[in-house]
């Protein structure tokens, strides 16, 4: 544990989680809003930033897997898990915690815009952009991260860390 480093505080990303809500509240006023979260990593952002959302909105869940290694993306996504809701008609805002490469939420998008939401849009907690793939457009952003694995606020390395109240970089030596 002492091998990890802090990137992101609690404080840090409480006032910048509650900043992102806000703003959603205001663009989804009268868009019946569904928030779509990607299992496992982002339901820790998600259960805090849907507490700071002042509108009506519902909440559903996909889950999503790629093939290969922990930190290393192959390219192949596939649905575990799909979503319970009709999402025709509705205004659409997947909750993802970190977009790397871009390809799962690549695969996602193109997935969830056949069934002809209103709206489909993206709200990440971090980005790391310098090893993207796929230009993916990011509606809200938390925060841009430098390319680093990082654990805690949902993120884990095989399957550990999920627990920690902060966001930290796992370094190589530990993994
Ligand atoms: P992408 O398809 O390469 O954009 O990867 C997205 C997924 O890989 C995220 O949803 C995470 O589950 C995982 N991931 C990417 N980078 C990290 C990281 O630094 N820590 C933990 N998980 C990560
Ligand atoms: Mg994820």
């Amino acid at each position: 544990m002492e091998k990890i480093k802090k990137l992101l505080s609690e404080r840090k990303i409480k006032s910048r989680v509650k900043k992102l809500a806000q703003a959603i509240s205001i663009d989804y006023q009268e868009k019946n809003l569904l928030l779509v979260c990607i299992l496992k990593g982002a339901v820790v952002f998600l259960s805090d930033l849907l507490r700071e959302i002042t509108i009506p909105f519902d909440i559903d869940f996909v889950g999503l897997a790629s093939y290969g290694s922990h930190t290393k993306t192959t390219g192949t996504v596939r649905l575990t898990k799909d979503l319970e809701t009709d999402i025709k008609d509705r205004g659409v805002l997947i909750i993802e915690d970190i977009v790397d490469t871009g390809l799962t939420l690549d695969y996602l998008v193109k997935k969830l815009k056949e069934r002809e939401p209103a709206s489909l849009r993206i709200c990440t907690l971090l980005n790391k952009p310098s090893r993207r793939q796929v230009k993916i457009r990011l509606d809200y952003i938390g925060f841009k991260i430098p390319n680093k694995f990082v654990v805690g606020y949902g993120m884990d390395y095989a399957g550990k860390y999920r627990n920690l109240p902060f966001v930290g970089h796992l370094p190589q030596s530990a993994r």
